[in-house]
């Protein structure tokens, strides 16, 4: 009985109860292979040993001490973050829409620090989702998640993606509003259609950031942490950002964000410039040690195979099915892009067993957790071509 849960959402009413690798089971028994996972959360996917182990052997000791103390997990994670990004330092957050309020306020500080008082304004894409906390929602795009709540804070110029000319004149500070502090970009929009904004666009962004002094935040919340089989997106164009968010994946499940910086931007804050009660304790950060450790012991590899098989699966199936338009994304972040009938579709493959979503209205977005095998590929593309015949 749901009467007492507002409806922000709208819930399908089967219970998982268990699971196993990217098969979740309902309490009445029957099996739906995820593709989806928890909105790209579930790396490990379900009821994975080492990290069911770590957790239990975590919960008996300690859940939460504060970051009033030191935790030997956070440091850990923290340094393995640095070691995965090739950046310096993290701040911890509970979610993704936190990591983008810390990235607000460290880059305006950092501008602040520069000398620059008056770069208080931010530049974001069209397409762009960054989270629905008041901060992070004014970098959203989209009026049907900006327009019940505004006003929002203002100096946000939105660039059309693919736009360099706009990008250029917005980043010199040529529009109305104040200079900016930062870009925040998506190297792949998820929420927005997984949509890849091109290694052109973004190297040119990079370079455009560093002729106006403009910091550079790729938020890397969906597509980072290994799901397009490199640790961050960015890494596959040699792009280094200033700042790199990150969640969704990093804890396997469990909620956790990150702010990750650069050397030169790693003394921005000092103590009591930001904070969370909860974020980076014992319990997550042990989480995140693992799927940190298994992402250095082969599965990026693993991701890119999986990928590799599962976007050539697609491709044949937009051969055969003409209402494909266009394959999308990168690792196992895919998207199919339907000329019509994607929220159809995308019914249809969840009655068949398959869990996925719809995405800017004509997207059927996968984002399998890392642990795929073969044979579930295999399975998904069967659901797949016998939904898309049969509708
Ligand atoms: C790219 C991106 N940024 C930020 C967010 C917000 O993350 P959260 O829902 O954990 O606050 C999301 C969530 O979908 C996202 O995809």
């Amino acid at each position: 009985m749901d009467e007492h849960v507002i409806r922000t959402y709208v819930r399908q009413p089967e219970v998982f109860v268990s699971g196993e690798g990217a098969r979740l089971r309902t309490d009445d028994g029957r099996e739906f292979l995820d593709f989806l996972g928890g909105i790209a959360v579930s790396a490990l996917g379900y009821g994975h040993e080492r990290l069911t182990e770590a957790l239990r052997d975590q919960a008996g000791k300690v859940l939460h001490t504060s970051n009033l103390f030191r935790h030997p997990y956070t440091e850990q994670v923290a340094g393995l973050l640095a070691e995965h990004t090739g950046m310096d330092a993290a701040f911890f957050a509970n979610s993704g829409t936190e990591a983008n309020e810390c990235a607000m306020k460290l880059t305006r500080k950092a501008q602040r620090m520069r000398g620059h008082e008056h770069r208080t304004g931010y530049v974001a894409l069209e397409g762009a989702f960054h989270g629905r906390t008041m901060g992070a929602l004014s970098l959203t795009a989209g009026a049907k998640y900006r327009d019940p709540f505004g006003p929002l804070i203002p100096g946000v110029t939105f660039v059309q993606r693919g736009d360099l000319d706009g990008l250029a004149k917005a980043l010199r500070g040529e529009g109305e509003g104040p200079a900016p502090a930062a870009l925040f970009m998506e190297p792949i929009q998820g929420e927005g259609g997984i949509y890849d904004l091109g290694s052109e666009f973004r190297k040119a962004a990079r370079q455009l950031c560093d002729e106006t002094g403009t910091l550079l935040v790729c938020d890397e919340i969906q597509c980072g942490t290994g799901r397009t089989g490199r640790f961050l997106m960015s890494q596959h164009d040699d792009l280094r950002p200033d700042v790199v968010t990150l969640a969704k994946p990093l804890a396997g499940g469990l909620p956790m964000g990150a702010c990750v910086v650069t050397s030169e931007l790693a003394e921005t804050l000092v103590p009591g410039d930001h904070g969370s009660t909860f974020a980076g304790g014992p319990f997550v950060t042990r989480a995140a040690l693992v799927v940190l450790e298994e992402l250095k012991g082969g599965l990026l590899d693993a991701i890119a195979t999986r990928g590799k098989q599962l976007r050539s699966g697609l491709e044949h199936l937009a051969k055969d099915h003409s209402r494909i338009t266009e394959v999308r994304g990168r690792g196992l972040m895919l998207g199919l892009r339907l000329e019509t009938g994607a929220p159809d579709l995308q019914k249809a493959l969840y009655r068949a067993g398959l869990i996925t979503n719809c995405t800017a209205g004509d997207v059927v977005r996968l984002l399998p957790p890392y642990v795929v095998t073969k044979a579930d590929i295999d399975r998904a593309l069967e659901i797949l071509a016998g939904c898309l015949a049969s509708l």
